[in-house]
């Protein structure tokens, strides 16, 4: 069985996971690969549905084209999703939130894993699969409460039709996210990067701004990512077994 020391966690990492009042995590598709859902990048999965690549179906364009294909594309993605459950990794972090005396979860992905597994509060930058936000008032409401019309949600406040409450390609961030964490990611002195390939920004600046402020920031994933080498540590390997072993060596 691999041991913490085995992974070859540093000493400075040991003490400021003991100390550290202030720890934030930025999560990708990659903490998410150990419960079964595909990462956008590697692995051969690049995704085209009924003959669209992901970037064409998912993007902005596509709302005012076709918006029922939209959704035929969303609740596709949700029904693969219904039966995956979190993982150690997932787990893991939720219970960080009880651990420091402030902590701060990020993620870029919409699968609602990270709520799944107990995460509170968490900053979606790129919205949630299992949401809808109205066209004309702007409301968001969880899809199972909503009525559709000819395969459209239809909101509850104002009867107006409804679209995924996600970033789809060739849009802006939800209004406050990115600055939410961009101040925790100031204010943090310890910030863990999980399973992203940092390459979409602004997402990818939140470690670069801890860093910048003075933070400690540890990268976990198997494999390498433009933000490795302004890391401060990289632990090499899947989230679902370092995370939880770096937890233990707490204990
Ligand atoms: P990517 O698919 O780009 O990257 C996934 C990362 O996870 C890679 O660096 C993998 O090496 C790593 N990885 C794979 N398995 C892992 C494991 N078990 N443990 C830890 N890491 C693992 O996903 P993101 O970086 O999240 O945006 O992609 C960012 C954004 O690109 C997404 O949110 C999405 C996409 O366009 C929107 O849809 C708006």
């Amino acid at each position: 069985m691999q041991t913490v020391t085995q992974l070859g966690v540093s000493n400075k990492l040991r003490s400021l996971f003991e100390t550290a009042a202030n720890v934030l995590v930025l999560t990708g598709a990659g903490v998410s690969a150990e419960s079964g859902v595909p990462t956008f990048r590697g692995g051969g999965n690049t995704a085209v549905w009924k003959g669209m690549p992901f970037e064409i179906i998912s993007s902005a364009g596509m709302l005012e084209r076709d918006l029922r294909a939209v959704w035929e594309w969303f609740n596709y993605r949700r029904g693969r999703l219904e039966t995956l459950k979190p993982n150690p990794a997932h787990e893991t972090i939720a219970g960080w939130q009880q651990q420091f005396k402030h902590f701060t979860l990020v993620t870029q992905n919409i699968d609602g894993l990270h709520q799944a597994a107990g995460s509170r509060d968490v900053i979606e930058l790129h919205g949630n699969l299992w949401r809808a936000r109205c066209f004309d008032c702007g409301q968001r409401h969880e899809l199972r409460e909503l009525r559709m019309d000819h395969d459209v949600p239809v909101c509850i406040d104002c009867g107006g039709h409804m679209r995924p409450d996600v970033v789809l390609f060739g849009e802006m961030l939800p209004p406050g996210a990115f600055e939410r964490a961009a101040h925790e990611a100031e204010n943090c002195e310890l910030c863990f990067v999980v399973g992203t390939s940092a390459v979409v920004y602004p997402s990818a600046s939140i470690p670069e701004i801890a860093r910048a402020a003075g933070a400690y920031v540890v990268e976990v994933n198997p494999e390498a990512t433009p933000l490795s080498d302004l890391c401060d540590e990289v632990l090499t390997g899947k989230a679902g077994e370092i995370l939880p072993m770096l937890s233990e060596a707490r204990a």
